[in-house]
């Protein structure tokens, strides 16, 4: 028998960041530590458990990740790869997919698609990224940061950048967490004011900063992080918003004005000489593949919350 234990999610989905508590948060970061050191301990926990997951848009390492995840637990994958309501209503497909699987990953265009499939089925469903959150990438990262610093708390994080979906689950879970996070982006392209204000009114023990100024975001600064300008599903204007957000692009100089021991950080792909360049992404404190390893660590830990048999 495997004697781990580990706790619940209380609610049934991660639709996003808001679906987790402070706490719960905490603990997907302790558990992520657990599997990550002791894999062999939980290689039969979810055995015979099985996931739907739906891709609407390309991926490498979600894919990657929530395929090995699931069998590293003992469970095994179904993946369908194409728009969720192209035959038929996304509702039915929710009802479909939930009386042959245990659980549903969803990467879609929007976040009704999510939050539908969330509403119609009767088995959790996770958030594999949408136009609106990535909490997956999220956790993740946060681990990444607790694992580099020891800790989390009194650390500060700057996002510059696109205001996008990654933004805002940096932005909800990083004040979960007690993280100091500060967005900075162009004028016009920052993370949603309703996102921000959720995040202040989560921030208990921390600021939550939106500017235009990318030197004042990373001042200070532990981790300095970045995303794509042009993400998927948003590939127009190019020329306008290459304009915009070339002040903001992730350069050396911009890094080495954050603190001297900061890691580099980036949901991936990157597209060198865009929102980054070469030299930081290989800069010796880029944590990039770190964070791409931790994606599988993270998401067995929440499989485990959200899926798992026994309860602490
Ligand atoms: N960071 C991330 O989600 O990567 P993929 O798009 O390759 O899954
Ligand atoms: N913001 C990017 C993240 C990719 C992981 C996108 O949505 O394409």
């Amino acid at each position: 028998m495997n004697p781990v234990t580990w706790p619940r999610i209380a609610a049934k989905n991660l639709r996003s960041d808001l679906d987790l508590t402070n706490e719960e948060a905490a603990q997907l970061l302790e558990l992520t530590e657990q599997v990550k050191t002791r894999p062999e301990d939980y290689r039969t926990a979810l055995s015979s458990l099985y996931l739907g997951l739906l891709f609407e848009k390309p991926s490498l390492r979600t894919r990657f990740t929530f395929e090995l995840a699931i069998k590293q637990l003992g469970g095994d994958v179904v993946v369908q790869v194409g728009r969720i309501n192209e035959r038929e209503p996304v509702k039915d497909v929710a009802r479909n997919v939930e009386r042959w699987c245990d659980g549903i990953v969803a990467r879609t265009l929007y976040q009704e698609t999510v939050d539908e499939l969330a509403r119609y089925s009767r088995v959790p469903v996770i958030n594999a990224l949408s136009d609106r959150y990535h909490p997956c990438q999220a956790l993740a990262d946060l681990y990444t940061m607790r694992e580099r610093f020891g800790a989390l708390k009194g650390l500060k994080l700057a996002f510059v950048g696109d205001g996008f979906n990654v933004a805002h689950s940096l932005l909800i879970t990083c004040a979960r967490l007690g993280v100091d996070i500060s967005v900075a982006t162009p004028r016009g392209y920052e993370p949603k004011p309703e996102i921000v204000r959720a995040a202040e009114s989560l921030a208990t023990s921390s600021k939550v900063v939106v500017t235009d100024d990318a030197s004042a975001a990373v001042k200070g600064a532990h981790g300095v992080y970045t995303d794509v300008w042009f993400s998927m599903g948003e590939e127009t204007n190019y020329e306008q918003r290459t304009r915009d957000f070339a002040p903001y692009r992730v350069t050396e100089e911009l890094f080495l004005q954050a603190r001297t021991d900061a890691i580099f950080l980036h949901c991936l792909p990157a597209k060198r000489n865009e929102e980054t360049t070469d030299a930081v992404m290989e800069h010796e404190r880029s944590a990039v593949f770190d964070q791409s390893e931790n994606r599988l660590h993270a998401q067995k830990a929440l499989l485990l919350m959200l899926m798992g048999q026994r309860e602490a």
